[in-house]
Order: structure tokens, then sequence, then C-alpha cells
């Protein structure tokens, strides 16, 4: 009879998208190669967000080297894991977050373990002879809203723009295909309207494929936008084609002891910025907005969220997708969504436990690229096993995000009668 228990683990060091050092992690399981798995990595990351093992070393890659987080999948994890069932994945996990004992990972490395989490999860679906997304959950079914990221700022790129997300949510595609062929049209007419105004070198993009425009603030990427998504043939509104999303990053543009926040020459404090977002949906219909506040200011996010009842306020840096962050959130009401990224908590069995957290509490769940990406597609799966209905991976223009989408063509295809897109209920997808 076949076994399914883990006999090696191996690990290198790859490079992602920013020619960043990361970990990549084969499972071996009853002697032969079974899953693969990429680790990301962010730039404009939560204060919050499980600890990344990098070397130090100045003399290899200005100190991003990953060959002690390699060395230590190969060793002391390789160890503890050896022997087990690899579809036991809560119990491999646990073993890895016991044998760190750290709160955040910082002994070993969320970069090691949640290489070895993932690998551990393709390997158990190649043994089941299953693809990922169904391995996990064998009734999801959904197909999610792609949030566009396609003018970007902050610290994806070298511009002014404060706010680094600037998205188009094609919520009235007839599905997933429908929707990445509409949003790319919408692009490309949004390339020519930047061209236009500011020449071809504004077209270069950022790391995660939106223009980096030398635009400024907050109304002027809305105007293009909608210039764009007009040229392009498609409505605009709630019910409509096209709806807007946010991803403000505010944290990165807060000063911390001043108590205030710096955009476009002005300064707002919390009150003040709530009512520009609330101009801001009094013109647009901005569907989504992504940590529109500082990633400590859980009041804040209470008083967001009840001023803008139309709009789905989302946690990232302020949840981290960490369950405890999220308890203290929901206590109060503060946003009504969390951003899921794997590594900010560093364990597969963890980011699920915070994602059926948030859906018992009446949160979404949006699954999320991180800046920093290989061409692994691990989240495509994840957010179809999720029936999160709404992901957020990048305009399809640079490979480790077109990679993305193109998983979600496969999945597509592959649940053919059975897919659902999320379109407008990409809040609270059935
Ligand atoms: P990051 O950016 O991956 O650099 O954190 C993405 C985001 O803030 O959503
Ligand atoms: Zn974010």
């Amino acid at each position: 009879m076949r076994s399914n228990k883990i006999t090696d683990v191996k690990a290198r060091e790859i490079i992602d998208c920013r020619g960043w050092p990361t970990v990549q992690v084969d499972v071996y399981v009853d002697g032969e190669r079974a899953g693969r798995a990429d680790v990301p990595a962010g730039r404009s990351t939560g204060q919050h967000e499980a600890f990344v093992l990098t070397d130090g070393d100045p003399k290899r890659y200005r100190g991003l080297g990953v060959l002690k987080a390699v060395a230590n999948v190969e060793h002391a994890i390789r160890e503890t894991v050896l022997g087990f069932d690899v579809t036991e994945q809560r119990k491999i996990d646990l073993a890895m977050i016991a044998l760190d004992g750290t709160p955040n990972k910082k002994k070993l490395g969320a970069n090691s373990i949640l290489g070895v989490s993932l690998a551990v999860a393709r390997a158990g679906a190649a043994r089941c002879g299953l693809p990922l997304y169904r391995y996990l959950n064998p009734f999801g079914h959904v197909l999610p809203v792609p949030l566009m990221n396609c003018l970007n700022g902050g610290k994806l790129t070298a511009n002014e723009l404060e706010i680094q997300e600037f998205i188009i949510m094609p919520v009235g595609a007839d599905n997933y295909s429908h929707a990445l062929q509409m949003t790319t049209e919408i692009n490309e007419q949004l390339r020519e309207l930047v061209i236009a105004k500011y020449g071809i070198l504004a077209t270069n993009t950022g790391d995660e494929g939106g223009f980096a425009t030398p635009m400024r603030g907050i109304w002027e990427p809305f105007e293009f936008m909608q210039k764009a998504c007009e040229k392009a043939g498609y409505k605009v509104g709630f019910g409509e084609d096209i709806v807007y999303g946010l991803d403000c990053a505010a944290t990165h543009w807060h000063d911390k002891k001043a108590k205030l926040y710096g955009l476009d020459g002005k300064t707002y404090d919390r009150e003040s910025l709530i009512d520009l977002y609330k101009q801001v949906a009094a013109k647009y219909p901005l569907a989504s907005i992504e940590d529109p506040l500082d990633e400590e200011d859980f009041d804040g996010f209470v008083k967001v969220t009840a001023a803008l009842p139309q709009t789905q306020i989302v946690g990232d840096d302020l949840f981290v997708t960490n369950v405890e962050r999220l308890r203290l959130g929901v206590r109060g009401g503060a946003a009504n969504a969390m951003l899921f990224k794997v590594n900010q908590i560093g364990s597969l069995s963890q980011a699920f436990e915070a994602a059926e957290f948030a859906y018992r509490h009446g949160y979404g769940v949006q699954v999320s690229e991180r800046s920093g990406e290989t061409e692994d597609p691990l989240i495509s799966d994840l957010v179809v096993a999720l029936n999160g209905g709404q992901i957020k991976t990048g305009m399809p223009i640079r490979g480790e995000r077109t990679a993305k989408h193109n998983r979600l063509l496969q999945i597509e295809g592959e649940l053919g009668g059975g897919a659902v897109y999320a379109g407008n209920n990409f809040r609270r997808p059935s």
C-alpha cells in the first residue's frame, strides 16, 4: 500500500519579482517529490506581521538572503515533520508552531514555517489526486471578483501618490474570464489616457502592475479610472459593470506622534480624513476601502465603518490575518472584512482559522497577493477553497500576477457549470 508519510523536506533560496530572495520548499512523500510552494513577501508590511527571517549578511543580497531560513527548513523543521501523514495539515502546522515556540515565529522565521505548510498542502492534494482548491474544500465553487489595482502609489512605486492602490472591480461581469477581459480593456484605455496627459514614461508600473503615474491626491486617479471605464464602454455604479476600491495603506502616511495624516500637501486628522472618504463615496461607487486609517486605530476603524455603510472596510495591516487581532476588531465593529495573506501569520492552518472566525462574525474575506510574489499561483486555489468571493492579485501585466489570473481561469474551466462568479455578492458570496 502507498504510504502518505513525509520522507524528506528540501528547501532552496529563490528570487521573487523584486529580485529579493525568498524560500521555496519541496515536500517528499514515500520517496517522491509531491508538493512544492514559494513564500511571498510584503514591502508595505504591518507592524504585527509574523517575523521574516533574513540572513543580515550585507555581502549577500544586501542582507536579505534567506539561507538561515532554508537551513531551518532542512534541519529543525524537517526532523519535526518527518513521518507525519502529509494530509494531517493541522497537526503538522501545530508541530512547527510548537517547535518555534514564539508568538510571531521569531525563532525559525515565518518564511521557513509557511514554506513547509504550503508545500505540505500541495503534497497532500497531490497524494489524493486532487487539485489544491478541491483538496482543501470539495465545496469550493465561488470564482472571486478581482480587485484590479490599476493605479499604484505608496510604498509600491516611486511616485507621489500616498494612497497605495486605486482599484476597479468588475462586479457586473458574467464570469471570471469576462471580468479579466473587462478590466484589461479598461486598463488599455487608461494607458492611453495616462500617455496623453503624462507621456509614455508614466505607464511604468508599480510592484503590483498598476501604473505608477505622477498623479497626486485622491481625486485625479478616480477621474482617470472613470474616463477609462467610459471609453471602454462600461457603466460605473452599484448594480452596474464596475465599482471602485482603494487600498489606502494609511499607516504608511500617518504621523503617529502628531496623529495626523499627510495627503497631497495637506494634513488630516482622523475625522477630516473620514470626511474625505465620505466625499469620495458620495461621488463615486466606492465599494471597498482597505486600511483607511492607521493600523493601531481600532476606534477609528469603528467610526469609518459606521460612516460608510455602502462600503466594505477591509483590515490588512489592522488584522494581519491574525485571529487575536480580528477578535479585537469584531468586538467593537472595526472594519467588516479581513484581508487574507498567508505569510502575515505564517501557516495555512492559522490563516484558515482567521478566515473562519471572520465568516462566523459576518466579516468578509478578501484573499490577497503580496507585493513580492513569485510565479506560484497558490492564492488562486485558496480563494476558491475559501469561497472568499474577492481576490486582490494585481493587474495582469507582470508574470507573477498573470500566473494567479491564469490559474483562476483553469479552475473556472475545471468547475464548469458548478462555478459561480461572486459579482455583486463579493462580500457574501453564495
Ligand atoms: P504588501 O502590499 O504586500 O507590500 O504588504 C500589499 C498590500 O498592502 O495590500
Ligand atoms: Zn494593504
